[in-house]
């Protein structure tokens, strides 16, 4: 088989790596990719918003399943455009993508359906919000609506800083048309935890549990990042959690989609808050996670294209989906400076180290191949995964493997997967 995946980040590496362990597949593609990806895969110089390139570009080379990594693709139709083209795609439809688009919209099918989730109020005018801020119990959360690459929430512990807020969404508009409408919620406690899930448009399977770090310092001080470093599993989602999730989350989501005649078939992402009142839904994604996939995907032991094939054709009921008895934690190495400000372009060394192993893995998040030498291009260059007995055994081996590579700016937090601790004291 031959497949085409779009996108340039850690999480299209770790597909990419995990689509090349399938006995079915002779070729690779990735548009656009980056050095890391392009040692296993064949990078084509399209970007992820170019559809139209895309499929013509999937139909010249005879692609049999294109694989969607990111979401901003996903919620601007790019499936549709390869339906319309009779090609084979893997990812939700715009009108199901939605789901991630519009925060105003999950919130209401989760409404609509009894998902539990925060309470929440959406407004369409910065004067209707701030009139109904006067009067809010804070801590608040404000969201923008739309895409805002993961920044377009803020937590409020003011009423100054809550009207600051609605000003920077909505009047300065810092994340564009994303915040023509906000989302207002409760402010709520509890543990994070993130679950990611295959779905064929009826039935759900549920992936092995991760937790992501946001924050760039540690002990979670400093900015929010796109995510500094995962563990799966979470030891906090127990098997209390998980029926809980079943009988009220999962399943009900799939099917409130289906009602609202928005079938969802593709990846949904559960970030979840687990509250003294049971878990309740933060946010729905519409793709895996970043760096989520890179301590996911190491640890599933299907084909994952029998698995990609069978949510495109509406067999996953006959999948079982199955993970290795083990943990997995990655701990993303950033260019210091991080999310504000950095300097690029510097050697990464080591990175020979990591060819063949098959226990801890090197995938790319912002790196370019300039004369021969494999240098930094992004805040997040590389996030280095190791597998473990156990979460503790992981992350050893997981900070062991990170002194393998070199580049001069190199930075990352030294307390990813931590938490571990105050489950095993
Ligand atoms: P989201 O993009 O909706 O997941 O929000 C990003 C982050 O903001 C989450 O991972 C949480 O840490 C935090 N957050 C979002 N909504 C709430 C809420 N209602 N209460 C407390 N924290 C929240
Ligand atoms: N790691 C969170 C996300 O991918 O959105």
């Amino acid at each position: 088989m031959k497949i085409l995946i779009v996108g340039s980040g850690g999480r299209e590496h770790a597909i990419a790596w995990k689509v090349s362990q399938s006995d079915r597949v002779d070729k690779i593609y990735c548009a656009p990719g980056n050095a890391g990806i392009g040692q296993i895969a064949e990078c084509v110089d399209i970007g992820a918003m170019e559809f139209d390139k895309l499929a013509e570009f999937a139909k010249n080379n005879a692609i049999d399943l294109t694989i969607i990594g990111m979401d901003d693709p996903l919620v601007g139709g790019i499936v549709d455009v390869f339906e319309a083209q009779g090609l084979k795609v893997f990812g939700p439809r715009k009108n199901a993508a939605i789901l991630e688009g519009s925060k105003a919209f999950s919130k209401d099918l989760m409404k609509k359906y009894n998902i539990p989730t925060a309470a929440y109020e959406t407004f369409n005018s910065p004067e209707e919000a701030k009139a109904y801020l006067e009067t809010s119990k804070y801590p608040i959360v404000l969201k923008a609506d739309g895409l805002a690459l993961g920044k377009g929430v803020l937590i409020c512990n003011t009423k100054e800083e809550a009207m600051d807020g609605v000003n920077e969404l909505m009047v300065s508009k810092k994340f564009g048309d994303s915040g023509n409408t906000i989302v207002v919620e409760e402010f709520m406690t509890g543990r994070e935890v993130s679950v990611l899930s295959f779905v064929d448009g009826n039935t759900i399977k549920i992936m092995t549990s991760a937790q992501d770090h946001k924050r760039a310092g540690d002990g979670d001080t400093g900015l929010n990042t796109g995510g500094m470093g995962t563990f799966s599993p979470s030891p906090f989602y127990t098997e209390e959690v998980d029926e809980f999730c079943k009988k009220h989350i999962y399943q009900a989501t799939v099917d409130a989609m289906k009602a609202e005649g928005r079938e969802f078939k593709g990846i949904i992402f559960f970030g979840l808050m687990l509250t003294s009142e049971g878990p309740k839904v933060l946010e729905y994604n519409a793709r895996f996670g970043d760096p989520e996939a890179q301590v996911v995907l190491p640890r599933m032991k299907n084909d994952i294209v029998d698995v990609f094939e069978a949510c495109v054709n509406g067999t996953l009921d006959k999948i079982d989906l199955e993970f290795e008895d083990n943990a997995a934690v990655c701990v993303v190495l950033a260019s210091d400076g991080y999310p504000v400000k950095y300097e690029k372009g510097f050697e990464i060394k080591g990175l020979e180290n990591f060819e063949g192993k098959d226990s801890y893995f090197v995938f790319h998040a912002g790196s370019k191949l300039v004369d021969g030498k494999i240098v930094t291009n992004g805040g997040r260059v590389l996030g280095v995964t190791a597998k473990g007995e156990n979460l503790v055994e992981a992350r050893a081996n997981a900070y062991k493997a990170t002194e393998l590579i070199e580049f001069d700016n190199k930075y990352m937090r030294h307390d990813i997967g931590k938490a571990i601790d105050e489950v095993n004291e």
